[in-house]
């Protein structure tokens, strides 16, 4: 496989801001950021209770760190304003759908809200670019069977997914009304999969839930067995974000293309949860844990997910480097070699330099 991971020198020495930096996924990009010579800003809430990455990663001594709520316009604009940052990665949100069923303010408030005083700090300090991270879930699902392309139909028939597709329109506006005229794209937004990978130990998240099930024996609840999901490692949207700066850094992309992107993982990685489940159960080595079905809540979740990614293949180069058992094996030995008490800095190190090389 040819190999293409030149968009990563641009990092080295550059100024780099990433909301959400205390999270799963914002943890893994501030580490593999300050691994590339980046100086990272990160703006997040405190880590939550049971989430171990952000300390694991010691990126309290890696990263410079803001915490603050971003639904705090005059409080993250005199960050933004302060630092100046070359680019800004926002993935800071309210990022759970259950939550979003009990806590509606808090994620349309975090993730409309918030996002939009991202776009407004990037507008008025005149940041010069910005990568913009929703979700799949952003695209109106009415359950057809079909992969969704970036210019399909916005909607939401949950609270997340709602407030994901709001920051979308948002950042369509944003787009139109004050950054379409340039020459070349400045602004993008991304839309990625389900993401798995070592570290994770969110609330109500499939995979950590099964994870933690598995390493303390007990019997496994699944919500949706049958809902079908883009599953992908972590790895895989931070390497297309990472491409992406580095194209609208470098000025490659003509402002006629549309600013979204998919970060999906391949057709084939588009798997039942049931059948995610019990490959994690083979690759644990696990022979006797019971998986027990959760009767369905009453609130929706979407049953089919699957995203068409050709647009990122064809414009930015970027494509999946894993395969599914791949994806499985790297997500279990993380948490494997971290159970055994090794070092979280130096499994996710070397897994960054598979990744890398491969
Ligand atoms: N994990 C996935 O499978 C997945 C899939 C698609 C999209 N996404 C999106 O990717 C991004 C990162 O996801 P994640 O899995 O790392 O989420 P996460 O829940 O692990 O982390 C969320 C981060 O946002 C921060 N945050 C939340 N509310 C905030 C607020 N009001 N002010 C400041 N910071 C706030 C948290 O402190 C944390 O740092 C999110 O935008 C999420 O919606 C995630």
């Amino acid at each position: 496989m040819k190999k293409n991971n030149s968009y990563l020198k641009k990092y080295r020495n550059l100024k780099v801001l990433v909301t959400g930096s205390t999270g799963f996924k914002g943890a893994w990009l501030s580490f593999w950021l300050h691994s590339l010579g980046s100086k990272v800003i990160g703006i997040g809430l405190r880590p939550e209770k049971g989430s171990i990455l952000f300390k694991e990663l010691n990126l309290n001594k890696k990263i410079k760190q803001y915490y603050i709520n971003i639904q705090n316009f005059n409080k993250t604009n005199l960050i933004i304003k302060k630092e100046k940052p070359d680019i800004i990665f926002h993935l800071a949100a309210q990022s759970i759908v259950s939550t979003s069923y009990k806590k509606p303010l808090e994620t349309f408030g975090t993730n409309v809200i918030g996002s939009t005083n991202i776009l407004e700090s990037v507008r008025v300090n005149g940041i010069p670019n910005l990568v913009f991270i929703t979700s799949d879930k952003c695209y109106l699902n009415l359950g057809k069977k079909k992969s969704f392309k970036e210019n399909d139909t916005l909607g939401g028939l949950d609270n997340y997914s709602s407030s994901k597709a709001s920051a979308e329109l948002v950042f369509a506006s944003y787009f139109q009304s004050y950054f379409k005229n340039r020459k070349k794209l400045v602004i993008a937004s991304t839309r990625a999969g389900n993401v798995i990978g070592g570290g994770d130990f969110k609330q109500n998240r499939i995979i950590p839930d099964v994870i933690k099930s598995l390493n303390s024996k007990k019997k496994i609840v699944l919500r949706n067995p049958n809902a079908t999901r883009p599953w992908q490692h972590v790895l895989e949207p931070l390497s297309g974000y990472l491409s992406l700066g580095q194209k609208l850094m470098d000025q490659k992309l003509n402002s006629h293309i549309q600013p979204n992107w998919n970060f999906g993982p391949y057709e084939k990685n588009c798997k039942k949860v049931i059948y995610m489940t019990k490959l994690f159960m083979n690759e644990w080595n696990d022979k006797g844990s019971k998986i027990v079905i959760k009767k369905s809540n009453n609130f929706h979740e979407s049953k089919l997910l699957s995203l068409n990614i050709n647009k990122a293949r064809k414009e930015l180069d970027w494509k999946p480097k894993l395969n599914l058992e791949e994806t499985v094996h790297f997500t279990i030995s993380w948490y494997k070699n971290y159970f055994l008490g090794n070092e979280a800095e130096e499994i996710t190190n070397s897994q960054i330099e598979y990744f890398v090389s491969k």
